[in-house]
This record gives C-alpha cells, structure tokens and sequence, in this order.
C-alpha cells in the first residue's frame, strides 16, 4: 500500500525556463506534487519581478493542479481581486507588507479559496500568533524572498516548532509551508518540525527523478 504522505509539496515554476513553461508544468503533474507555487514579485518589496496575475491565470489554466500565489509585493491588498479572477486556490501576502493583516485577511473572506501570510527570515514568528484561527496557512520564509536557489536558513526549524506548538497549544487548525532552499537535505528535519506543505523549485528542476526528488520530500 503507497503511504499517504501527510505532507504535501508545492513546486515554485520562479525558476524554471518560461519558453518551456507547458512541458514544465507536465513535469510538475506527472512528478505526483501536489500544487503549483507561483512567486509574484514587484520589484519593490523584493529586488526582483517575476510575473503578474494574467500569467498566473495561465498558468492554472495550463497546469491541472491548485496554484498557490505568494505575493512578494508592496500594497497586497491591491492586488487580491486580480489572483482571485486568475483562479488561484491559495493567496499568501507577506505580513511585512501590510499594516493591517487582518483587514488584508477578511478581503479574501467569500471567495472560497485557502488564505495566509507569509513571513520574511528575520519576522519573529510569534508576530503571527494574533493571526491563527483567521488564516489557513502561514508560510514560513526560509530564504530572503527574491531569488530561487538560495541555501536554506536552518533557523527555520525552530519557527517551524514554535508555530506548530502555538496552534496546538489553542487547538487552531493551521497549515505551515516552508518555503526557499528545500530540499532533500532538510526535507525530514522540517516534516520532523511539523511542516504540512514542503515548496521546492531549484531542487525540484535539477532533480534527475522528478517523482523520486517530490516522494523524498514528503517522506513517502
Ligand atoms: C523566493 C520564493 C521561493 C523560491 C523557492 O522568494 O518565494 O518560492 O522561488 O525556490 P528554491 O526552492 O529555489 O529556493
Ligand atoms: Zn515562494
């Protein structure tokens, strides 16, 4: 009997090739991920561009699989109706980038997908407990966003305990993502930890086997 693995894995398309964007997302089907993970950036809140929210649209179109959109943006609120429009099933914003997460949250009420914040490296993560119990997600940032195929920052295990206790502690249902430098070398420690979502792009693209490279991650 194949383990169903409880941890899910999300496949960042940020740094794959984007004339080779339709056989990428194949890869991603057939590799047994569970969703796509789409980095937005603006160029103001990270040093970085990525793409917007007409790609994104084809890109759920295209990919068969949930899309994820982690906004790495300025003003996120802004930016909400255009993700919703574009068919994502989840919405993260970073909790730096907002004075209001709570207004920010309630926005995404109604629209019937998953919602969270994510939090930069250097945000303590206890900035966040005020928000369980309105988000389904936190995503915990274990590189500085920006940039795929950076080295992951092992601080983050610890913030992945802590919030993990913090939710059980106040039985709050919680999902916690890690996100930047992923891969086989920290994949258990973080499952370990109480990470429910793992997402990979460098690691993921350069995996030999990209079924191998997604069941290692989730343990399976
Ligand atoms: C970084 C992004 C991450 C990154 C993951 O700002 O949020 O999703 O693309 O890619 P790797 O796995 O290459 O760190
Ligand atoms: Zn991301």
């Amino acid at each position: 009997m194949i383990e169903q693995s409880r941890v899910n894995v999300s496949i960042s398309v940020l740094s794959t090739d984007f004339t080779e964007l339709e056989h990428t997302l194949e890869l991603i089907r057939l590799s047994g991920a569970d969703s796509v993970h789409l980095d937005i950036m603006d160029g103001r809140f990270v040093p970085n561009i990525s793409f917007g929210s007409s790609i994104a649209a084809d890109i759920v179109r295209a990919s068969g699989l949930p899309c994820c959109a982690h906004l790495m943006i300025e003003h996120p609120e802004e930016a909400f109706d255009a993700f919703v429009a574009a068919g994502v099933a989840e919405l993260l914003f970073h909790v730096e980038a907002t004075r209001f997460p709570f207004r920010a949250l309630q926005l995404l009420n109604g629209f019937g997908i998953r919602k969270g914040v994510a939090v930069n490296p250097a945000t303590q993560v206890e900035s966040v407990f005020p928000l369980l119990g309105s988000v389904d997600t936190v995503l915990l940032m274990s590189v500085e966003p920006g940039f795929g195929g950076q080295s992951f920052l092992p601080g983050t295990l610890t913030k992945v305990r802590a919030l993990r206790s913090a939710a059980d502690r106040t039985g709050t249902p919680l999902r916690i993502a890690v996100d930047g430098g992923v891969d086989a070398s920290n994949a258990a420690a973080l499952r370990d930890a109480g990470a429910d979502e793992l997402v990979a792009g460098t690691a993921f693209f350069g995996a030999p086997d990209a079924p191998a490279f997604v069941r290692l991650l989730k343990g399976a």
